[in-house]
C-alpha cells in the first residue's frame, strides 16, 4: 500500500489550497472543496490561517461532530455531492479525518448514501474511486492521515465498523506542528497514548514486516523523552516537541497501515462503547499489560508463523528505541505516564472482564496479536493489576 504525499513542517498548512488543486481530477477553477472540521475548530488559535489559506477555492464547510457514525458519514457524503466537491479537506483529529475519508470514498456512489448503505459499504469494502482527500491532523497520534481505513461507530448496535479500501487513503497529508497549538492537555495525552499503542501494535503484529517494525520503533524513538518527564510539562509543548509528537503519530499510523492493530485496539472498542472512554485512553489502559503478555511469548503459544523469536525481536526493537532496558520496564513507564495523566477515571473492568474479552475477540484485529489469546487468557489479563 502506498503512503500519501506528505508535507511536514511548521507553516505547511498554508499550502492546503495548492495541494487540493494538485489532486483534483477536474480541470475547472476554482477547485470545489468540502472542508470537514470538528466542533472545536472555531476555538483553535490557527483557525483564521486555515480559512485564509483556503480563499482560492470554492469552499463549503461541514462539521463532523464527535465520533463518525453511519448517519454522519452519509450526511457528509451528501454535502460533498451537493457541493460537487473535487476534493475533501479534513482539518481535525481522528474522528474528523475518518468521517471525511469515509464520506469522500462514498461520494461517487450512484445514489445518495444512507446510513444503511454506509454500514453495508463497511461490510463489503469501499468503492474503487472516491473524492480525493487532503488530511490535515490537528491532534497527534491517530495516524488517520496515513491509513486506508476509517472507523465508523454503529452506536445503536454497540459495534465498531471499518470502511476499508484504497479510495479511503488520503492523497495528501499535511503535518503542521503549529496546528497542535491550543490543543487541550487531555486530548494531547490521549493522542500520545494512541501513538504508543499503534507503534507497538504495528511492530509486533503478525502482519508486520521490516518496514512496520522500523516505523513502530521510529515513532517510539521520537517519544522516549516523554516518559522521563512529568505530565504537567506537556501542557504547552515546545515547537520541537510538537513536531516530534506529530511525526511519531504519523509513523505509528503508517506502521498500522501496513500491519494493522492488535488486541489493545480490539479491547479499546468495547471500552469506548461501554464506558465512553476516549479512543487513546481506551488503548492505553491495557497497553502495559498486553506488552508484558506479548513479551513473554513462547513458540508454544505464538500466533506468528515466523516464531516467537521474531516477535521478541520486534518488541526489543521498540524497547531499545524507547530507551528502556526491557519490555517490563517500558510497560511500567507507560502505566506511570497513564496514572499521572489528567484523564477521567477508568471504571473497574473486573466485573465485565469476560464480556469485554469476548467482544474484543470478535474484532478481526485481535487475530493479529502475536501471542495466542482466548476468552480465559484475556479475562485474566483484564483482571490482573500491574506487578
Ligand atoms: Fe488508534
Amino acid at each position: 500500500m502506498e503512503s500519501p504525499r506528505t508535507l511536514i513542517g511548521a507553516g505547511r498548512a498554508a499550502a492546503v489550497a495548492k495541494e487540493a488543486e494538485s489532486v483534483a481530477r477536474s480541470a475547472f477553477h476554482p477547485v470545489r472543496v468540502l472542508l470537514v472540521v470538528g466542533t472545536g475548530f472555531s476555538r483553535r488559535p490557527w483557525r483564521g490561517r486555515i480559512v485564509d489559506a483556503l480563499r482560492p477555492v470554492r469552499l463549503r464547510v461541514a462539521v463532523q461532530p464527535a465520533m463518525p457514525t453511519p448517519a454522519s458519514v452519509a450526511r457528509l457524503a451528501g454535502e460533498a455531492r451537493a457541493h460537487r466537491a473535487d476534493v475533501v479537506v479534513a482539518v481535525g483529529g481522528g474522528s474528523v479525518m475518518d468521517g471525511a475519508k469515509a464520506a469522500a470514498a462514498l461520494a461517487y456512489e450512484p445514489a445518495d448514501p444512507t446510513p444503511e448503505s454506509v454500514a453495508v459499504a463497511c461490510e463489503e469494502g469501499a468503492p474503487a474511486e472516491g473524492v480525493p482527500v487532503v488530511a490535515v491532523p490537528t491532534t497527534p497520534g491517530t495516524g488517520a492521515e496515513a491509513t486506508s481505513f476509517a472507523t465508523v461507530w454503529d452506536v445503536d448496535r454497540g459495534r465498531k465498523l471499518s470502511l476499508r479500501g484504497d479510495s479511503v487513503l488520503p492523497a495528501v497529508a499535511i503535518l503542521d506542528p503549529d496546528l497542535l497549538l491550543g490543543l487541550p492537555g487531555p486530548q494531547l495525552t490521549c493522542g500520545l497514548l494512541d501513538t504508543f499503542a499503534q507503534a507497538l501494535e504495528g511492530a509486533w503484529s503478525t502482519r508486520a514486516d521490516a518496514r512496520a517494525e522500523a516505523l513502530g520503533a521510529a515513532a517510539w524513538a521520537r517519544l522516549s523523552w516523554l516518559l522521563d518527564r512529568p505530565y504537567r510539562s506537556l501542557e504547552a509543548p515546545a515547537a520541537s516537541e510538537r513536531e516530534a509528537v506529530l511525526l511519531a503519530g504519523h509513523y505509528a499510523g503508517r506502521a498500522i497501515a501496513v500491519a494493522g492493530t492488535t488486541v489493545c485496539h480490539a479491547l479499546s472498542y468495547p471500552l469506548t462503547l461501554r464506558y465512553g472512554l476516549n479512543h487513546g485512553q481506551a488503548c492505553g489502559v491495557t497497553l502495559g499489560r498486553v506488552l508484558r503478555y506479548n513479551a513473554a511469548v513462547e513458540d508454544g503459544d505464538c500466533a506468528d508463523a515466523r516464531g516467537a523469536g521474531r516477535v521478541r525481536a520486534a518488541i526489543a526493537g521498540v524497547v531499545a528505541a524507547a530507551g528502556a532496558d526491557d519490555a517490563f520496564t517500558l510497560a511500567r513507564r507507560i502505566e506511570a505516564f497513564l496514572a499521572s495523566a489528567d484523564l477521567p477515571p477508568v471504571p473497574d473492568l473486573r466485573p465485565d472482564a469476560a464480556r469485554i474479552a469476548a467482544e474484543a475477540l470478535g474484532y478481526d484485529r485481535a487475530g493479529n496479536n502475536p501471542r495466542r489469546l482466548s476468552i480465559k487468557s484475556l479475562t485474566h489479563l483484564l483482571t490482573t493489576t500491574a506487578p
